[in-house]
């Protein structure tokens, strides 16, 4: 990865399957616009993997996959999924490499209460602004385990989750780190009464980096209790440091009670920038509305920006976000939030809010 300072980027586009390609093509039509009006140029590489791909050649992505992407400043995926491919064989043919073999250890998922948007929760409801720091290449989501006497009675699965030192001190900072930027408040996600070896060295080594935080304040909530929390009293969280496997529960759940995981946006960073990072919807292939033109884009369009962030493109991302916030605001939304928009129409609006903001009509 070269990040250039010339305001010239080279970004990897991966759509993938279902209304992932809808939501990809709608975020670059964003980002060209704003590209351009901004004054940095986004040179596109689109990459046609996943599963139809995987039809055509018995794999997800080249073998070269890897090193083809390794040359791109950033990677915008869509989504990896497709009810005729195991989604064991599809993420981890994609996805779960990315993230892997660019360390991508930062699973970032921001969820904010947008107005306009009915949240499910109690009326009484505070403003649910919390981001989800997830570690993203280790913990539960191993290789490690095995089967054995398939197809006999006595048949066994085993599964181990791999928890280092090192893994969880570094997205640990991350979390104290953002926290210092934001409320001050970092929730752990723990489950140290039931899962008795990682859990409470996942606690411990979380006790050590807060150390180094004096002003930030830690609290410890088993990952039960703590989704009970969000629902009840979600005011009450800001950053929330979850391990692999946790991280993507609280994230869905985050991002329901925004009202829908269709906007809720995902950041896999490599903070060290060695490697591109990869900015994705939280949502899936959505199989169900493929090709109804009817997709969510805001969740892409929302990582997009994201990705620009990331890029130090500052004005460009906050841009997007403050024209996603007036659109939703004023009404213009696709089903699954309760409006009867279409993809095409939410993304134009973004594009205008956009436009009309920055005083171009
Ligand atoms: C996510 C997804 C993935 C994950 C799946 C598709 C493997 O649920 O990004 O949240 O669990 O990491
Ligand atoms: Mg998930």
């Amino acid at each position: 990865m070269t990040l250039s300072a010339t305001g010239t980027y080279r970004i990897a586009a991966v759509p993938g399957d279902g209304i992932g390609k809808e939501t990809v093509a709608a975020a670059r039509r964003v980002l060209d616009v704003v590209a351009q009006n901004e004054g940095f140029t986004l040179n596109w590489i689109e990459y046609p993997w996943g599963c139809d791909y995987y039809f055509e050649t018995g794999r997800m992505m080249p073998v070269d996959g890897i090193s083809k992407l390794a040359e791109s400043d950033a990677i915008l995926l869509g989504a990896v999924g497709r009810a005729d491919v195991p989604d064991h064989v599809s993420l981890w043919g994609l996805l779960i490499p990315i993230r892997r073999s660019f360390d991508q250890y930062v699973s970032l998922r921001p969820a904010r209460l947008l107005p306009g948007i009915e949240s499910p929760l109690a009326p009484s409801r505070e403003a649910l602004d919390v981001v989800i720091v997830r570690e993203n290449t280790e913990g539960e989501y191993s290789e490690v385990g095995g089967r054995l006497f398939a197809g006999q009675p006595g048949e066994i699965a085993i599964q181990e989750a791999v928890f280092t030192r090192v893994g969880i001190e570094r997205i640990a900072r991350y979390a104290f780190e953002l926290a210092g930027t934001r409320t001050g408040r970092v929730a752990s996600a723990t489950k140290s009464n039931g899962i008795v070896h990682t859990m409470p060295f996942w606690d411990e080594v979380v006790d050590e980096v807060a150390q180094d935080y004096p002003e930030v304040e830690l609290t410890r909530f088993h990952v039960d209790a703590l989704a009970a929390l969000l629902v009840l009293d979600p005011g009450r969280f800001d950053v929330i440091l979850g391990s692999n496997l946790f991280g993507d529960i609280l994230s869905d759940l985050a991002a329901a009670l925004v009202g829908s995981i269709g906007i809720a946006p995902c950041g896999n960073i490599d903070p060290t920038r060695r490697n591109p990072s990869m900015f994705e919807p939280i949502h899936g292939s959505a199989p169900d509305i493929v090709g109804k033109g009817i997709a969510n884009p805001i969740g892409q369009i929302w990582s997009a920006a994201m990705m620009l962030e990331h890029l130090q493109e500052f004005k460009a991302a906050s841009g997007i976000i403050a024209a996603i916030e007036s659109v939703i605001a004023s009404g213009i939304k696709t089903p699954d939030l309760g409006g009867t928009h279409n993809t095409d129409e939410v993304t134009d609006a973004v594009i205008s809010a956009y436009l009309s903001s920055t005083g171009v009509k």
